[in-house]
Order: structure tokens, then C-alpha cells, then sequence
């Protein structure tokens, strides 16, 4: 079967480059392009790459990234979009290529809340893509990167009723792109403020577990209350979450619901799916950014797998901590495993 004509557009930033090396070599999709802004264009993706061992094949590394208009973007007629945009840029653009027939796989924030958009995390809420199914140009966008960890931890226990969540996230610096927050002002420092996390981290939880009705979401009730800080990790968001269940539940019970938890991109096997898509470890000072972010088999489905350590349960009270990789599980491969699930379902 020949591959899916496929754009990335925002290559050349951090969760660009993150698609350019799961797109490297994939089996549903091939690149002709990548697009920057005119800042960028006409370089070649190997001059801006600052992932350390990075996996972007030598094609993909040569190939000179072109300056984004609508215009480009709509002659090339490609089946897929990946979007790696700023917030601004992707409010210049999205709508536009959707409306003009686009596929468009989006991490920025500004099209999430909008109803007809699904907001969709793989493990969690797959069904939601059918809300675009039938139709020619659609978004389907990503979660912020920390809702969609916590998505992730959440999940599992969703059979055990989810009524309200308390979460702190520690937040790496890779989540501000490239260059982010000055060196200064990170090093050896704690940031207790992210600007507009917290608001997105409160508002897409419940889109994500909202039910879908005549093509649009209906949030859910559970109410999520967020404190958003930054730590000085380059790669990795770790939350610690206390969650209020509708019942009283055990240990063994919820620690079985983490490690027996499967879903659509496990059962298709894609590609990009981690076989155990959350890893419950029992040591006490488990997970750690350093040891646990790129969790996730096979190796195709490296940095795909959500961790979640120092469990602990008290009546309907469960706390946890959670750790996912920022830029893979939480931006690039989430899109990715979307547009492979809807490939599955020859919907691309
Ligand atoms: N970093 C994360 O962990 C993370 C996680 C989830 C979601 N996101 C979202 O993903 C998006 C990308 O984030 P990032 O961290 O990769 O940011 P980034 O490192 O700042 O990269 C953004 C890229 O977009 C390019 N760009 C800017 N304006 C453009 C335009 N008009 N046309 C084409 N390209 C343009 C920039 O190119 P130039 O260098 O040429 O300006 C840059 O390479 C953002 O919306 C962010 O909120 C990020």
C-alpha cells in the first residue's frame, strides 16, 4: 500500500523535530516536505536539531525546510498535516487548510476547546475521532502535554468513578520549546507559575472524558483543581495527583486496573503504541525523569508509556505520581498514534 503524502509543519522546533524522527522511516506515512517560518526557510532540518541522539533519518535531516503560506501548503495536496505551530501561527493557519480540505493533526492550543474539535488522547478517548469521520477538512488536536499525562493516569480508574482531581504538576523545560525559559531563571530554581497551564489543564480533562453527542463533546463533571510548576528537567513532566472516587476502592484493585490497562492502539497494534501504555512501578522512589521517560515498548514506541509510582490508597482517596514524556506521549507521538488510529480505520 503506498505511504500517506504527509507535512510537518513547525519542523524545526522541538516537537517538530520529535515528529521528523517518529515519521523517520514509518510505515503509514512518508514526508515530502517540512515547513518553518521564513526565519527558517531554506535551511536544512540538521542545523537546527538539538535533540541528543536523535533518531531523524539522513533524508529528513538534508531536507530544507519551506517557509509557510496557505498557499504552498493547499497545492501540495497532502493526506495528512502534522502541526508543530506556535499558538499564533496556528491560529493563522489551522482553520484555514481545514476548511480548505486539510487533515490537520495539531499540539497547539488555540483550536482545542472549539466543540467541534476532538481532543483526543489514544488510550482514552479514541472514540472521539469519529466525531470528524465523513467530513473532508477536519483538527483533531492534542491535549496540553500535562493533561494529557494525567489523562493517561486517570484512565484506569475511570471504571471506579472519577468525581475530583488535585494535581501538582513538575513540569521540564523542553515544554517551552526551544529556547524557553531563560538558563538564568531555570537552574538550580523552581518556578511556581505557568502561565494559562492550569486553565487548560482544568478545562480539557473534562473534554477528554466527556461523551460524544451529534458530532460534539459534552464535558464531563469532574472537577480538576492544578498548580503548574517548572523544574529544572530537560525532558519529562511528572504530576503527583490525588483523586476522589465514587467508591471505595483497594490497593491491589486500583494497582491491577493500572497494569491490566489496554485500549484501541494496543489492540490494532500500531505502531506507535506502547504494549503496556501505563507502567505501575512498586519501588518507592520510582518514576524519576532520568530513569523513566523514554518508558515504552517496542522501540518504535519509545517515550510513548505514561509511569505512575508511589501509589497509594485510602478509602475513595488514590494518589499517585505520573511521569510522561512531554514531547513524545504528551505532543508529537500522541498526534501520531491519532492519525495512526484513523489510518487503521481507513479514515486517511
Ligand atoms: N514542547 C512541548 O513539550 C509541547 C507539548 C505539547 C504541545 N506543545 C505545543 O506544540 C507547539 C510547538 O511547540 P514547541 O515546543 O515545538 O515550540 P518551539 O520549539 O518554539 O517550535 C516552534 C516552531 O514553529 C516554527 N514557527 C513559528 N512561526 C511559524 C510560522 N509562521 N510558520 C511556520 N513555522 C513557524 C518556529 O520556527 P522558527 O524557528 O523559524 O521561528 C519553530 O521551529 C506549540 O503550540 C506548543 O504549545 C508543546
Amino acid at each position: 500500500m503506498s505511504k500517506l503524502r504527509t507535512a510537518v509543519l513547525g519542523a524545526g522546533g522541538i516537537v517538530g523535530q520529535r515528529f521528523c524522527e517518529m515519521l523517520s522511516s514509518h510505515p503509514y506515512f512518508d514526508i515530502p516536505d517540512i515547513y518553518g517560518s521564513e526565519r527558517s526557510a531554506g535551511r536544512p532540518l540538521s542545523e537546527v536539531v538539538i535533540l541528543p541522539e536523535h533518531r531523524i533519518g539522513e533524508e529528513l535531516l538534508q531536507m530544507k525546510m519551506k517557509a509557510l503560506t496557505e498557499e504552498a501548503v493547499k497545492r501540495e495536496k497532502y493526506d495528512v498535516i502534522f502541526s508543530a505551530l506556535p499558538s499564533d501561527a496556528a491560529l493563522r493557519f489551522e482553520e484555514d487548510l481545514c476548511s480548505s480540505g486539510n487533515r490537520v493533526f495539531t499540539n497547539a492550543s488555540p483550536n482545542r476547546m472549539k466543540p467541534n474539535v476532538p481532543l483526543v488522547v489514544p488510550e482514552v478517548n479514541h472514540e472521539h475521532l469519529s466525531a470528524v469521520e465523513g467530513r473532508k477538512g477536519f483538527i483533531v488536536a492534542n491535549g496540553n502535554c500535562s493533561a494529557i499525562g494525567l489523562a493517561m493516569g486517570l484512565k484506569p480508574l475511570e471504571r471506579f468513578g472519577l468525581r475530583s482531581v488535585e494535581v501538582t504538576t513538575l513540569q521540564a523545560l523542553s515544554g517551552a520549546g526551544y529556547p524557553g525559559v531563560p538558563s538564568l531563571d531555570a537552574s538550580g530554581n523552581v518556578i511556581p507559575f505557568i502561565d494559562s497551564e492550569e486553565e487548560k489543564l482544568q478545562q480539557e480533562i473534562p473534554k477528554m472524558f466527556g461523551n460524544l453527542a451529534s458530532g460534539e463533546i459534552l464535558p464531563s463533571g469532574i472537577i480538576v483543581r492544578a498548580t503548574c510548576t517548572r523544574v529544572p528537567v530537560r525532558d519529562g513532566h511528572m504530576e503527583s495527583v490525588t483523586v476522589q472516587l465514587g467508591q471505595a476502592v483497594t490497593f491491589p484493585e486500583v494497582a491491577d486496573a493500572f497494569s491490566s490497562f489496554r485500549s484501541l492502539p494496543q489492540e490494532l497494534s500500531l505502531p506507535s503504541a506502547p504494549l503496556r501504555p501505563v507502567i505501575l512501578r512498586m519501588e518507592r522512589n520510582r518514576p524519576q525523569p532520568l530513569l523513566d521517560v523514554n518508558a515504552g515498548e517496542p522501540f518504535s514506541a519509545r517515550g510513548m508509556a505514561a509511569t505512575v509510582g508511589r501509589l497509594r490508597v485510602e478509602g475513595s482517596t488514590v494518589r499517585f505520581v505520573i511521569l510522561t514524556h512531554n514531547t513524545i506521549r504528551g505532543a508529537a507521538g500522541g498526534s501520531l498514534l491519532n492519525a495512526e488510529i484513523m489510518h487503521a480505520r481507513k479514515v486517511l
